[in-house]
């Protein structure tokens, strides 16, 4: 009997995952370890369809009873807000590639606060789980959008005024641990980026606005490099919607940035979605990675790949990689750990 391939996945693409998962961000953050055992081959399976609803299920109940189990519970999208847990957890591996001990963490688009509550949360668990500084931000005007500038600004979707916040009861909720800052991000975020020592490392845009969106790239193009990861993660909240064509709003102040900005680019995470229990959801394709070219942060054999490059004749577990298998940087950084701790 032929079992439709949509509705039941155990095949070929089951034992790639269980490779993929040796790979896991926690295995990769936390270092290899053997404790996990037949964990890859378990969670692989339970990772394809019907049981990954099964799963994700209980892992909705996992985390409100742990957040122990929040790495897993992102993988399975168990939890609000999975796009900034996953940024986070992108981020710091980008940072950990780097030899970076910390990042900061922005919303642009706080409206209510549930997002960057929720982003405050999440970093601080990534921050327990990975022994990264991680510092939180939020801008907004605090009284909704502001006043569009043109069709790009996607007018017949958006009005002024519309998202206001309740800055006050939001401050409170925060308590302090997170920078709230009101204004619009034109005038507030080149002074922030300025003053923070942080590098940004993870980035969500839900302005809605092309003009908005253009603010906040800008002052990306000249900064110093040290304000950014080599590879900073970025999350655009409100592009591939229904009514949004890619030549108006977030993605069109994208499109004009890596037009002007050679040496910086911004690219599609394609990467992230293979292997994902649910792959095929489409705010993963609003992930996006700014490539940072200037030297000193991406040169041959130094920062994000080094250790991969200088440890790779060294390797002896290089030569089971497969070539095929995507993310092979993935697989060279960590077979490159363990090599440096074998001979350090
Ligand atoms: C869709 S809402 C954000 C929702 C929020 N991220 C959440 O998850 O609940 C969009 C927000 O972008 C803010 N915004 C848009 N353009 C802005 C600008 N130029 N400066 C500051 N805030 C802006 C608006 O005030 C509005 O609150």
């Amino acid at each position: 009997m032929k079992v439709s391939n949509q509705f039941w996945r155990f095949d070929i693409h089951v034992l790639k995952r269980v490779s993929f998962l040796n790979c896991s961000p926690r295995r990769f953050l936390n270092g290899p370890s053997t404790k996990w055992g037949l964990m890859p081959a378990l969670l692989a399976l339970a990772s394809e369809p019907p049981l990954r609803f099964l799963v994700k299920a209980t892992l909705k109940l996992g985390y409100k009873i742990t957040p122990k189990v929040f790495q897993l519970a992102s993988l399975f999208d168990a939890i609000p807000y999975t796009r900034y847990a996953l940024g986070l957890l992108t981020a710091a591996r980008y940072a950990r590639e780097a030899g970076i001990n910390g990042f900061s963490a922005v919303e642009f688009g706080v409206a209510k606060g549930n997002g960057l509550l929720a982003l405050t949360r999440y970093a601080a668990l990534v921050s327990q789980q990975t022994g990264l500084e991680i510092q939180v931000a939020g801008f907004d005007t605090g009284s909704g959008l502001p006043p569009p500038q043109g069709y790009r600004d996607v007018i017949w979707h958006y009005s002024a005024g519309e998202y206001a916040g309740d800055p006050d009861n939001l401050r409170k909720r925060l308590g302090g641990r997170t920078q709230y800052i009101l204004g619009d991000v034109a005038a507030t975020f080149p002074d922030w980026l300025h003053a923070t020592n942080l590098p940004l490392g993870f980035v969500s845009v839900d302005v809605d606005f092309y003009s908005s969106t253009r603010a906040i790239l800008d002052p990306l193009a000249n900064i110093a490099t040290e304000k950014l990861l080599p590879i900073t993660e970025f999350y655009f909240d409100d592009i591939l919607c229904h009514g949004v064509p890619h030549c108006v709003g977030e993605l069109a102040a994208v499109t004009e940035f890596n037009k002007l900005n050679p040496s910086r680019q911004f690219d599609k995470e394609d990467w992230i979605r293979e292997w994902r229990p649910y792959g095929e959801k489409l705010w993963l394709q609003r992930l996006y990675a700014l490539y940072c070219f200037d030297p000193p942060r991406i040169t041959a054999g130094s920062h994000i790949w080094r250790s991969a490059l200088v440890n790779r004749d060294r390797c002896r577990s290089l030569v089971n990689v497969p070539a095929a298998v995507p993310g092979l940087h993935y697989y060279i950084s960590r077979a490159c750990a363990e090599c440096q701790r074998s001979t350090e």
